[in-house]
């Protein structure tokens, strides 16, 4: 395990820092109890910590209200919350092909069992997002627009402050997917015109998975789509309209919450800058790496403006797949293969044919000696098996 050169951080980081590990011990151990419904002094303590967390990410955010910050189990649960409670019969979404499965799949959901409209913008060649086929997309129910902020297949960044600020002039709901780009990127969605947006705690946030959260602004609001305990109100039957009750359904995630605490405050004390241009340091060696090796393709990386740490790759004539176990069981190398549960990037790709791509993810603990080492081995790879 020592020896491992871990670059699937787009799938989840690992390891996280070990103040993550550490808080979440001390924190478990001290105060593994029901957060702030007992009333004694130390649910009081255990309540205290969430609603630390739901500060630090409200800052980090640039929200106003703490309340709107609510706690899910992973952004795909977020999404889920999110898209189930807006959507209506008859309405129609807009959305892109850059998306992921926690976005394609509960809008298929809604298209076959809801009978909503569901329109996927196309990436153009570099990929990415033209505001442009937003505006011509929009219909007059058109109720949400839902956009993937970092690709965790090719690694772009789509313009959402542009398509935020559409949205906004025709009074439509901005939905943004940040489960790549939270702890990667500073995220303001006051300047980026977002009304919702999805993160997850395992990946770049470096907390442990089992977590995750939306912040919901004050001009939107979202039905229940779930009912149950919230600790307080009890002899109320219908389910709190209140924020973050309102979203959150019985025993909240509390050692997940002390460990995704944990992680922002590890990156924002390293400067969430100084991590990404590491990250991007590494791709762009990678990248030129790569492109060295004869029967290399990458996808989208001809430049790396707007993008994050993530970076897809194929052997000419290779499956990925092949490329992949070959990385693991020769070079203790480890990379996430295949299509990603992003279906329609590899469409857009023609990768969707082959088996889909090889792809790395950055992370904060990523050395220029592992991308060495990455090079040496896919050239090694690229040479004797093709
Ligand atoms: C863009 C994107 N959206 C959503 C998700 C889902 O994240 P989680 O599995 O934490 O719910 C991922 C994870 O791979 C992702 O990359």
């Amino acid at each position: 395990m020592d020896d491992l050169i871990y670059l699937d951080n787009g799938a989840t980081s690992f390891p996280k820092p070990e103040s993550v590990y550490a808080f979440m011990d001390k924190f478990y151990r001290n105060k593994g109890v029901s957060p702030g419904r007992s009333g004694y002094d130390l649910s009081i303590e255990t309540g205290n910590l969430i609603e630390d967390a739901r500060k630090s990410l409200t800052q980090y955010f640039n929200g106003k209200d703490p309340n709107r910050l609510i706690f899910s189990y992973n952004s795909t649960d977020a999404l889920n919350l999110a898209i189930n409670g807006l959507l209506k019969p008859g309405d129609h979404v807009i959305t892109t092909q850059a998306e992921h499965n926690a976005v394609l799949r509960p809008l298929y959901h809604q298209s076959i069992y809801n009978e909503v409209q569901v329109d996927y913008i196309p990436l153009d060649k570099k990929g990415f997002v033209d505001p442009q086929d937003v505006i011509s997309a929009f219909k007059p129910n058109t109720q949400l627009v839902v956009v993937n902020h970092g690709s965790n297949v090719i690694g772009t960044i789509q313009p959402v402050k542009e398509i935020g600020q559409i949205c906004k002039k025709r009074g439509v709901t901005f939905l943004v997917d940040a489960s790549q780009t939270a702890g990667k990127l500073s995220i303001d969605i006051e300047e980026l015109n977002i009304d919702i947006i999805a993160f997850t705690g395992h990946k770049s946030l470096l907390g442990p998975t089992g977590i995750g959260g939306l912040y919901v602004k004050e001009n939107v609001e979202i039905k229940h789509t779930r009912a149950g305990g919230t600790g307080v109100k009890s002899a109320q039957q219908h389910h709190l309209d209140e924020y973050p009750y309102r979203l959150e359904y019985g025993t909240l995630n509390t050692v997940g919450i002390a460990g995704l605490y944990a992680g922002l405050s590890w990156v924002l004390d390293k400067g969430i800058d100084t991590i990404h241009q590491h990250e991007m340091a590494l791709t762009r060696k990678m990248l030129d790496g790569l492109n060295q090796i004869d029967n290399v393709i990458t996808y989208c990386a001809e430049d790396l403006t707007d993008h994050i740490g993530v970076l897809s790759f194929n052997i000419k004539g290779f499956e990925a797949v092949n490329t992949g176990t070959i990385l693991d069981g020769d070079y203790d190398i480890a990379v996430r293969t295949g299509l990603q549960c992003a279906p329609l990037v590899h469409k857009f790709l023609g990768t969707d044919k082959i088996s889909g791509t090889v792809r790395i993810g950055f992370g904060p603990f990523n050395t220029h000696d592992h991308v060495d080492k990455a090079i040496e081995a896919i050239a090694e790879i690229a040479l004797s098996y093709v």
